[in-house]
């Protein structure tokens, strides 16, 4: 994807969409530009309104950094396989913004920070990777006998990690609170609507086959979290089964710009 943005004739558009599928171009992209918004005292929260404060000529730059950044599965101790977490990060991201198209009180929600906040929502597990490894590996190993979330301790879970990245990234709150509470959203004081979101659509991804680790077993359901957001299981079924398809047409454009 570093290399479709390196393309001098890429347009705005284009530019646009390449960052919105890739979890790791998105947080950059998004942190950079929420440094610079604050200054005037606005959280960015959509891709558009980052491309729009920070150019084109930025957004390459913020994304082949990223990309530099981020070592390659060969060169780190990640272990799972990064095309499934990236597949996982995207799936969460689609159903969570299907998700927030079937909620009546759609028109007051953000659906570019539902989005982003599905797509962030696992960044956790890739930051954990690069401080405590052995953590991880001892989840993954754990995880086909029981969910990934309760083989962790809670100093080190991936979505106390995922937090304190967003903090660090300055990204907006709610996208912060619903990466932490992705896994529990109705231990917060106020049940947020963004974490509770992402959080279905993270149960919802693993049922439809976008595990991060093959064999994973699923998540279990807030039930708090799901009644909130006032939808019928047969629509969350419908939901997950249309991302399918959505998700394998994003596939064939990422192929694309390879
Ligand atoms: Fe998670
Ligand atoms: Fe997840």
């Amino acid at each position: 994807m570093a290399a479709k943005l390196a393309d001098p004739e890429i347009s705005l558009g284009d530019a646009v969409a390449v960052v919105k599928l890739d979890p790791c171009s998105l947080g950059r992209v998004l942190k950079v530009a929420n440094s610079i918004s604050k200054r005037s005292h606005c959280s960015v929260s959509s891709v558009d309104n980052a491309v729009s404060l920070l150019g084109l000529t930025k957004i390459k730059s913020v994304v082949s950094i990223s990309h530099t950044v981020v070592p390659s599965q060969n060169e780190t101790e990640i272990p799972f396989a990064l095309e499934r977490f990236w597949k996982h990060s995207l799936a969460v991201a689609v159903i969570s913004e299907s998700i927030a198209k079937q909620m009546i009180r759609y028109k007051t929600l953000d659906t570019e920070a539902v989005y982003a906040a599905g797509l962030l929502h696992d960044t956790g597990k890739i930051a954990l990777c690069s401080v405590k490894p052995e953590l991880v590996t001892k989840s993954v190993i754990k995880c086909s006998e029981k969910p990934f979330c309760e083989t962790e301790s809670e100093q080190y879970s991936h979505s106390m990690v995922g937090g304190m990245v967003a903090a660090a990234w300055k990204l907006p709150k709610d996208i912060k609170t619903a990466i932490e509470y992705h896994h529990a959203p109705s231990v917060q004081d106020d049940l947020g609507y963004l974490s509770s979101i992402v959080h279905v659509a993270d149960v919802a991804a693993h049922i439809v086959g976008f595990a991060t680790i093959e064999d994973e077993c699923v998540n279990p359901l807030d039930a708090d979290a799901f009644s909130c957001l006032g939808i019928q299981m047969e629509s969350l079924r419908v939901i997950a089964s249309s991302a399918l398809s959505r998700i394998k047409t994003i596939e064939s454009q990422v192929e694309q710009f390879r």
